[in-house]
């Protein structure tokens, strides 16, 4: 697996799908991944926002090739990429100092910002705000979805989404990839843990609403459970 590959891929169709276990020196540990695995149903329902999700966030600080996190500036998206939060100053609870300790955890976002040091277009990533967002989808009779719910840009110039876990049967949950809004080039989906769909401000994306069979009753819940690592270049732009 080369990151040349991934990096050709995103600065051509602005989209790239791959698994980080391709990559030989990312390495598991099972005792961490089951720690991680494990956090996801703990996590806070987002009151944010509708749609179902658990959510934990943390920030990156990247200075002298070493990863610092905490909360370093307000959370917030602009309205014009996300009418719905847009604007709001957002807080969520931290990812927990357990997980980031982990080598894993430290693994996926190192991986992340090696890849981004290859785009062409990207300042450098000292100078970039990065933050990591967990997610479940808490899906039951009542659907779980992301916001903005269909095809859209992030504020963020380079989103990773990187699979932890999701139930075999759960219905929705398809990433889909556009050049141009009305017209959908690519429908796919995440079934292994840390398989990755990276995009940048070159194409739309989205991820169709999720829910359990039909047989299903009220009780029963199926999850998707995913890690968001994303990087935005610095602009000053108003957050109105
Ligand atoms: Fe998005």
């Amino acid at each position: 697996m080369e990151i040349n590959h991934i990096v050709q891929d995103l600065q051509g169709t602005g989209h790239a799908k791959f698994n980080l276990q391709n990559f030989e020196d990312f390495i598991i540990q099972d005792e961490e991944l089951k720690l991680l695995k494990s956090r996801f149903p703990e996590m806070p329902l987002d009151t944010y926002s509708e749609g179902n999700r658990l959510r934990n966030y943390i920030q990156v600080a990247y200075q002298n090739d070493t990863l610092r996190y905490g909360k370093f500036e307000p959370y917030q998206q602009t309205k014009r990429y996300n009418p719905v939060t847009g604007g709001v100053v957002r807080d969520y609870q931290n990812i927990s100092e357990e997980i980031l300790n982990t080598r894993l955890f430290n693994e996926i976002v190192q991986k992340d910002i090696d890849i981004v040091k290859n785009i062409d277009d990207m300042p450098p990533v000292e100078e970039l705000m990065i933050g990591v967002h967990f997610f479940r989808y808490n899906a039951g009779k009542e659907p779980a979805y992301s916001s903005p719910s269909w095809l859209h840009k992030d504020d963020e110039d380079v989103v990773f989404m990187h699979l932890v876990d999701v139930s075999a049967d759960l219905v929705g949950g398809e990433s889909i990839i556009a050049k141009h809004p009305k017209k959908i080039d690519r429908v796919l989906r995440m079934r292994k843990t840390f398989d990755t769909l990276v995009v940048n401000h070159r194409c739309f994306h989205a991820v169709t609403p999720m829910s359990v069979p039909e047989e299903y009753d009220e009780r029963n819940f199926l999850h998707r459970d995913i890690i968001l690592v994303t990087f935005q270049k610095r602009k000053g732009e108003d957050f109105e």
